[in-house]
Formats: structure tokens, C-alpha cells, sequence
């Protein structure tokens, strides 16, 4: 049976699920999969990558500091990664010195959002300017939302981020000034660093009502809420954190690898307490 050679690359790596979650893809779909965090410090990325493929490797995920510079390192790339300048996924042909990159970021959090509440149709407001917020807004647009709405603490950095979708259509359907906005804001995505040391709280008012879902990008390893959902049930029952996209960006990412998509439905014990 081919073994697939996989990884992830990041610093720190020591964190991760992504080591867990592959290996219950592999049990689930009876693949044989060798997968291991690196620890790769920046100014090592480009050799490390390049020495894993050359060396009979298959597949790497890529998370932080190094999903833009591995965008960069790849010969070839997805039309989401030409969008938003990084990448969460690697992938090269035995021993190729050909590395395809891809970002199944915004997908996972679809994937997730979609069986949780309705996208198309909706006014999703996106909290955040930075490059969480920017992986995400290629795959929301795909699902036809009313609107997609974008507020950030620093608001000059709203403009350049709608400025990237110059030449999409999308651009047309994102409203960088929610100070006028009157109609229902039906789900509210967090994708800000906010609430990493302490409590989550937002610059300014908004117009929340029990009826919008909240979702946060983060996540926690057991049953206690992220900062944010904490300060989203103080309008609403409706809410999520970002366990479910973490668990279909890996399966999107474990299909390019290998043809095959993993089941999702995982729980955050099946990792954790192994
Ligand atoms: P990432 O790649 O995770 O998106 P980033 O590019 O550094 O990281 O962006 C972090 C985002 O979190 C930014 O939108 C930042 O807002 P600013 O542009 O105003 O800095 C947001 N953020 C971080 N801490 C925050 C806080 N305490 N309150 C509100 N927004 C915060």
C-alpha cells in the first residue's frame, strides 16, 4: 500500500491537531499516512520545503507565520491562494520539484457554516481585516450572500482589503461602512486576534438580534467557550466556534493529498483526550 509522506509546517507547531485529526482520516479511509509536525523557523522555510519534496514527500499544510511565504515558494497555485496571496496546503508529485499550492481555509469554513446556518441570501458581517479575514472572503462570496459586510478596529485597513477584489464581482457586494446599514445582520464571523488574552470585545456597537449566528474562526480544545462567544450570548442562543472548519480544512486538504474525503464528523474529544 503507497504511504503518503504528509506534515505541518509552522513555529510554534507544538499546538497543533492537525498530527491527530490526519491520523483518524487515515484509520477512517484505511490509508497508510506518516504525518509530523516540523517546527521550521522562516529563514529555513524555503530549503525545508524544498528538501521534504525532493525527499519523496507528498503533502505539507502550512499554518502561521508561513502561510504567505509558502504562496510565494510554490510553482504553481489556486485561483483562492492567487486571491489572497497565501496558502494552507502544499502538494507535489513524488520527488517533483513542481509544489502546488492551495488554501482550503475558506471552503473548510463553509463546509462547516453551511450545515450550521444559511449563507446564500444572508448579510454576513465579518469582523476583522487581516488575513484570517482575507482567506475567507473568496468562499463566502461563492455562496452568494446579500452582503458581505466588513468592520475592523483599524479602519483604514477596510479599503485596502476590498481593494484586492478589484477585478472580482464580489467586490460589488461588500460594504466597507456598516454605520448606515439598517437591514438584519444575519451572521457575524470572527476573524480578529481579538479576545487572545482576555476578553473579547468589540470597538462599537452593532445591530445584533437573537436571530444572528455567531461564528468565531478560533477555537477551544474542550466545552468552554472562545472570548468571543462569550460576548455573542449576550444576544443570541446561535453561535459556533471554528472547531468544525479546523476539522474540513484538514479533510479538504487530506482529499488533494490522497482522492479521497474524509468523513467530519469528528468531536473535539475524539483529539484531545487521546
Ligand atoms: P490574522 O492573520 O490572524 O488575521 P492579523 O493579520 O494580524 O492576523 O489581523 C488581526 C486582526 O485582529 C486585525 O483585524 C486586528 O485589528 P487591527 O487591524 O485594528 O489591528 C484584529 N484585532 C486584534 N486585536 C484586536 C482587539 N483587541 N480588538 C479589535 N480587533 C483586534
Amino acid at each position: 500500500m503507497t504511504e503518503y509522506r504528509l506534515g505541518v509546517i509552522g513555529d510554534p507547531i507544538d499546538h497543533s491537531l492537525s498530527p491527530q485529526i490526519h491520523n483518524l482520516f487515515a484509520e477512517q479511509t484505511n490509508l497508510k499516512i506518516d504525518y509530523q509536525p516540523y517546527r521550521v523557523l522562516s529563514e529555513n522555510l524555503n530549503s525545508f520545503v524544498k528538501d521534504f519534496f525532493e525527499s519523496g514527500g507528498d503533502g505539507l499544510n502550512v499554518t502561521l507565520p508561513h502561510k504567505v511565504q509558502c504562496s510565494q515558494i510554490a510553482t504553481s497555485t489556486s485561483p483562492i491562494v492567487d486571491i489572497i496571496g497565501a496558502a494552507n496546503t502544499l502538494k507535489s508529485a513524488k520527488r517533483s520539484k513542481d509544489i502546488f499550492a492551495e488554501s482550503t481555509d475558506g471552503n473548510g469554513l463553509i463546509q462547516d457554516l453551511q450545515e450550521k446556518s444559511k449563507i446564500g441570501s444572508a448579510n454576513i458581517l465579518i469582523l476583522g481585516a487581516g488575513g484570517s479575514a482575507l482567506s475567507i472572503i473568496p468562499s463566502i462570496a461563492d455562496c452568494l450572500p446579500k452582503n458581505i459586510l466588513l468592520d475592523n478596529r483599524s479602519q483604514e485597513k477596510i479599503q485596502p482589503l476590498i481593494e484586492r477584489f478589484n477585478n472580482l464581482t464580489i467586490n460589488n457586494s461588500i460594504i466597507d461602512n456598516i454605520d448606515h446599514f439598517e437591514d438584519d445582520i444575519d451572521i457575524v464571523i470572527n476573524a480578529t486576534s481579538a479576545g487572545f488574552s482576555g476578553a473579547f470585545n468589540w470597538y462599537r456597537d452593532l445591530n445584533l438580534s437573537k436571530k444572528t449566528f455567531f461564528y468565531d474562526l478560533s477555537y477551544t480544545k474542550d466545552n468552554s467557550k472562545t472570548p468571543f462567544l462569550n460576548w455573542a450570548i449576550q444576544y443570541s442562543d446561535n453561535y459556533s466556534d471554528g472547531f468544525g472548519m479546523l476539522i474540513n480544512q484538514a479533510a479538504l486538504s487530506y482529499e488533494l493529498w490522497t482522492g479521497i474525503m474524509p468523513g467530519t464528523t469528528i468531536n473535539k474529544s475524539d483529539l484531545i483526550n487521546d
